[in-house]
Formats: C-alpha cells, structure tokens, sequence
C-alpha cells in the first residue's frame, strides 16, 4: 500500500475514537488561552496515530497539538515530519456542533507534501499528495473558478488570542461587503478542505498552529488554491502562522484584506 493510503488508514481508524467517545464534558481539561480545551480523547487519538505512524514511517519525527510542541524543531526541516491535530475543532467536539476531523500533515524537508482530513461524522475524507492532486473520498475535487463576488468566504476567528479578535472581525466585515456571505466552521482544516473542494472562495484566521492548517494547506494547495500568510507573504511550515487561502478564481483578482 503507498503512503498516502496507509495514512489514510489510520485517520478512518482514528476516526473510530471519535465516534466512539462518551460523556466528553468530564474529560475536559482547560489549556492556556481563552477558552482552549483538550479532552481524553484528543489525547488518545494523538497516542494511537504517534504508534501507527511510527510504524508506517519509523523515520518520521512527529509534531502534535497535544505535546504542546509551539515552536518547530530544526530536526523537522530534515525528511519526513508528521503535524497532527488529533481533533482539529476540540469546541465543536466538546458542544456536538459537526464536524471535528482528524487532521494529518506529513513534511518532507519542511515542505508540504502529504495531507489528510478525515471526517467521520460524515465519512468525509480529504486527501492530497504533492504534484499528484487533491481527492475527496477518491475523487479528483479542484477549487472553485469564481470571483470574489460570487464567492461565500470563511473565517476562523483564533478564539485563543483575545488581542487578534479586533483585526479579526474588521477582516471579516470588509469581506462580508465583497462577498456573498460568511461562515465559521470551528475547524481549520475542514475549511481548507471545503476551499478546496470549491464551495467556499476564500478563508483566513489571524493565528493557527501548523497542526490546524499543515494537511489542509497540501490539500488546498493541490486544488488549485493559493495560500499566504495574512500579509501575502509565503507560509513557512516551521511554527504558528496567520493563513489567507483563496480559490483559483479569486486568485485572478486584488483580493487582499482592506483591514
Ligand atoms: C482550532 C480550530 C478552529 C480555529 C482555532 C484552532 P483546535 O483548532 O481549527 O477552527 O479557529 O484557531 O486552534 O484547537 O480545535 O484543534
């Protein structure tokens, strides 16, 4: 089996956590930062994907949410590094509010080169190997050629960093006057996924961890999109970043927050 499906395998069996999990509120602890959870389960389904990795890839090095590793290593610029956000949308586990995913990123040099987003409320899975293109549960999916205008856009608002949340919302209004309209998933990953797959036109969030947007950025990135940082500037996969992505469509026009 090649790469991609053996990681693949293990999100649709990490997947199997999740949907399994019960009374979550009292396996709730709170993080530092406003309002950031984790729960037993986000720390569970990152032991059981660190093992299966591990034996797929016995060379990787590995970049968890639930480690607390904030800052990237020198060792994960040299070959392959996993990013994992076990749960990405920990608040919409906790509050059923759907989906949370399992999100899988896997560096090679530092870069980008495999992602893979699995939901399994829905059975909804992502996945993208660079220069090979971007699939949803094995089809080939491309982002969407339509304008700004013509475009829906989604935002995260970086709940956990209260000094981003001014500049967060004067960025959504001036999108919302150049859109159709606004949506807030609770999950990065899956709106880098729904980017890709054409039905949003462009997302933003002033902060995320390279656990949150590491496969969901290969997965956008092959569909077609463009991604930055929030000041246009290319994402460097070594740390936590503001992200701007946008469609192949939108990508043809100054689509630049005016905030
Ligand atoms: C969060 C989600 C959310 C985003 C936050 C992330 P977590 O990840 O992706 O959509 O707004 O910035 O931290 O904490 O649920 O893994």
């Amino acid at each position: 089996m090649d790469l991609r499906k053996q990681i693949e395998e293990a999100a649709r069996e990490a997947g199997k956590i999740l949907l399994s999990a019960n009374d979550i509120q009292a396996a709730t602890d709170e993080k530092s930062g406003h309002a950031n959870f984790v729960t037993m389960y986000d720390k569970k389904v990152q032991e059981f994907l660190f093992a299966e990795l591990a034996r797929v890839l016995p060379e990787a090095s590995f970049v968890g949410e639930e480690e607390g590793a904030e800052c990237f290593r020198e060792e994960y610029r040299r070959g392959y590094a996993f990013v994992i956000d076990p749960i990405d949308g920990t608040t919409n586990f906790i509050k059923a509010y759907r989906p949370s995913v399992v999100s899988i990123g896997l560096l090679l040099d530092g870069k980008p080169f495999i992602g893979v987003v699995y939901n399994p409320y829905h059975g909804i899975l992502y996945s993208a190997e660079r220069g090979k293109g971007a699939y949803r549960n094995g089809v080939l999916i491309h982002s969407s050629g339509e304008p700004l205008e013509r475009s829906i856009f989604s935002m995260g608002t970086a709940p956990y960093y209260e000094e981003l949340t001014a500049r967060s919302f004067r960025i959504a209004e001036n999108y919302l006057h150049r859109t159709i309209d606004m949506r807030r998933s609770g999950t990065a990953a899956w709106d880098l996924c729904l980017l890709a797959e054409g039905i949003t036109g462009l997302y933003y969030e002033l902060r995320l961890g390279l656990w949150d947007f590491a496969a969901g950025a290969v997965i956008a990135g092959e569909a077609g999109c463009v991604l930055t940082d929030i000041d246009g500037n290319p994402l460097t996969y070594d740390g936590p970043s503001s992200v701007l992505a946008v469609s192949a469509g939108v990508a043809r026009e100054n689509y630049m927050p005016e905030a």
